[in-house]
């Protein structure tokens, strides 16, 4: 048994998110943490929201409501969808929290002790009427690309062109629309990332193993000269983690609060304290101090292609500057973009599905198949109705769903609610546990390398082999000449739903527990000893007919989903 520590990229908190978001990190992270658990390891599986920063404070503003209380609602929101998309995080964090609070300053300590940040003085955009600072996002005007009068200061959204808030033509605050904005000079504190390039290096070039997504965006901002400049830390709001407390080196800092990038990755360790403090867990150390029993952990992230550089090269930077021993990553497993229905998802727009209205139409396990059998590993990848809809019916309806059913609908009329008896097994059975046995191997070996989209088409041939098997020892046709060999094939098929109840239930975890239930079994050990796992239930072990498991998305369905998701223009 070894011990695993898995982080998915925490959420940002305005806004429930969409599809292309959950297979970006939280939904590949529980199935890793799922099977690793399956499997009998020590699992701690964190994920938190994201909750600082401008979008959150707009966000709050545009809702009407304080940050704060904002914050807090769709904490709980997000939370409760997260359940009902069943991840299993053994804590659901709040980067806003007072754990993260602490760590964050004391990580600024730290590095500041280590000479490693410096104080700059910037000139930037502030709205006398608000008293404030502008962050770009909070500067308004028209575009000078496309003449779109509601640009941001960072970007338009009309013609998707980056900018710079001076190039604003008609520049207004979004706060209150005042235009007497001017460029003030301000301090900020810097963090000297320049001074650890090659203690970055060196740390990523021996990283051999990680997915070349992964590292060839590492490398390429490590070697760009542009990714490793050293980078403002700290930004003019007042939703955040101060900048000027009690022990701080610096003065004159007050009314400024740490980058959102800052503090985000540092609540990975705030919310195992958190984890703690909520009761759930008694030891966070011995996950993260490799001082207090973390050098046997292994620690695994998940995220988006975007999010590679800020946990291959600034994360680590405030890890290693530290001078603290602070458990590192050991493997970082990134995700391309989902796209839906030949466009993007938007959220400005309402277009794709979102966690809640996919929970509405129906369960989660249809949603946790496609996705992680689609990942956007290797390549972006598309959502499409006619796909979801095809991999719905023939995967878990046609092949996992009948094959539970006619097994155990057919075994209730002639042997009844109870595993039969009689029969042994010849050479079609022996071929079946040779080939699943190979099959195994090969799900463990795409599972343990975190290769998702193979893991799910090994899964799936595992289940088609098993629907085989019936088909060609047919029991409803032999039962009629030879009841004990129609008893013995009904008896591995049962067993064959036991085993694929396990196999399945990192992807399908409610299916799966439907199945075991039927079954009347508690026992979920991971069948390393294939033969022993094919005659776990006994001759006379009872069992229940299940409910249909899963029902089929017919073309009105479709068709209606397709119309209702498209979006506003
Ligand atoms: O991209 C995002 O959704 C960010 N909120 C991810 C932060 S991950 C980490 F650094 F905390
Ligand atoms: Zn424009």
């Amino acid at each position: 048994m070894a011990r695993y520590l898995i982080t998915s990229a925490i959420p940002y908190i305005n806004g429930i998110k969409h599809l292309g978001n959950l297979i970006g990190s939280q939904l590949p992270a529980d199935l890793h943490a799922r099977y690793l658990r399956g499997r009998g390891h020590e699992v701690l599986f964190l994920c938190a929201t994201d909750e600082h920063g401008t979008p959150a404070e707009l966000a709050a503003a545009r809702a009407g409501r304080p940050v704060a209380e904002y914050c807090a609602e769709m904490h709980a929101v997000q939370a409760r969808l997260s359940q009902g998309f069943r991840l299993s995080f053994d804590h659901f964090g709040r980067s806003s929290s007072p754990e993260n609070h602490r760590l964050t300053q004391h990580f600024a300590l730290r590095l500041a002790a280590a000479g490693l940040i410096s104080e700059v003085t910037e000139r930037q955009m502030y709205s006398v009427a608000d008293g404030r600072f502008l962050p770009d996002r909070y500067i308004e005007g028209t575009c000078p690309n496309c003449g779109f009068t509601d640009a941001r200061g960072d970007q338009c959204d009309n013609c998707t062109k980056q900018l710079d808030p001076g190039e604003l033509i008609n520049p207004r605050s979004a706060i209150s629309g005042a235009t007497d904005l001017e460029l003030r000079a301000t301090r900020h504190l810097s963090l000297r990332q320049s001074a650890m390039r090659d203690r970055l290096a060196a740390w990523i070039d021996g990283k051999t193993g990680w997915p070349i997504l992964t590292t060839s965006i590492a490398r390429k901002w490590l070697n760009d000269g542009d990714g490793l400049q050293d980078r403002g830390i700290t930004r003019d709001l007042a939703w955040g983690v101060p900048v000027q407390f009690p022990g701080a080196p610096w003065t004159g800092m007050e009314g400024k609060v740490f980058y959102v990038w800052f503090d985000a990755p540092i609540e990975y360790i705030a919310c195992a304290q958190e984890w703690v403090a909520a009761g759930k867990g008694r030891d966070w150390e011995r996950w993260w101090r490799t001082d207090r029993g973390a050098g046997d952990v292994t620690y695994i992230q998940f995220m988006g292609k975007d999010n590679v550089p800020f946990h291959t090269l600034s994360f680590p930077a405030t890890i290693l500057g530290s001078g603290e021993p602070w458990k590192l990553v050991d493997y970082i497993k990134s995700f391309n973009y989902l796209n839906y229905d030949g466009g993007q998802f938007s959220t400005s727009r309402g277009r794709g599905v979102f966690m809640d209205q996919a929970l509405a139409i129906l369960p989660a396990d249809y949603w946790r198949w496609w996705l992680l059998s689609h990942a956007p590993e290797n390549a972006d990848a598309e959502f499409t109705w006619e796909n979801f809809q095809a991999a719905v019916n023939k995967d878990l309806a046609d092949v996992l769903g009948n094959l539970v059913s006619r097994v155990t609908k057919f075994c209730r009329a002639k042997f009844g609610e109870s595993v039969p008896e009689g029969g042994t097994w010849g050479p079609r059975e022996a071929t079946l546990a040779a080939d699943l046995g190979q099959r195994l191997d090969a799900f463990e070996g795409h599972m343990d390398a975190i290769e998702i989209r193979k893991a799910a088409a090994e899964l799936r041939a595992i289940w088609v082999a098993g629907n085989e098997y019936l088909q060609a020892a047919a029991p409803w046709t032999v039962v009629r000449t030879d009841p004990a060999a129609a008893a013995a094939a009904v008896r591995l098929a049962l067993n064959l739903i036991r085993l694929y109840a396990i196999l399945a239930r990192p992807f399908i975890p409610d299916a799966a527990a439907a199945m075991m239930g039927a079954l009347g079994c508690e026992d979920w050990a991971w069948p390393d000893d294939l033969g022993a796992a094919l005659t776990r239930l006994p001759p006379g072990h009872p069992f229940a007919t299940p409910d249909v498991l899963f029902r089929k998305i017919t073309d009105e369905e479709r068709a209606d989903w397709q119309v209702r998701f498209a979006g506003r223009r």
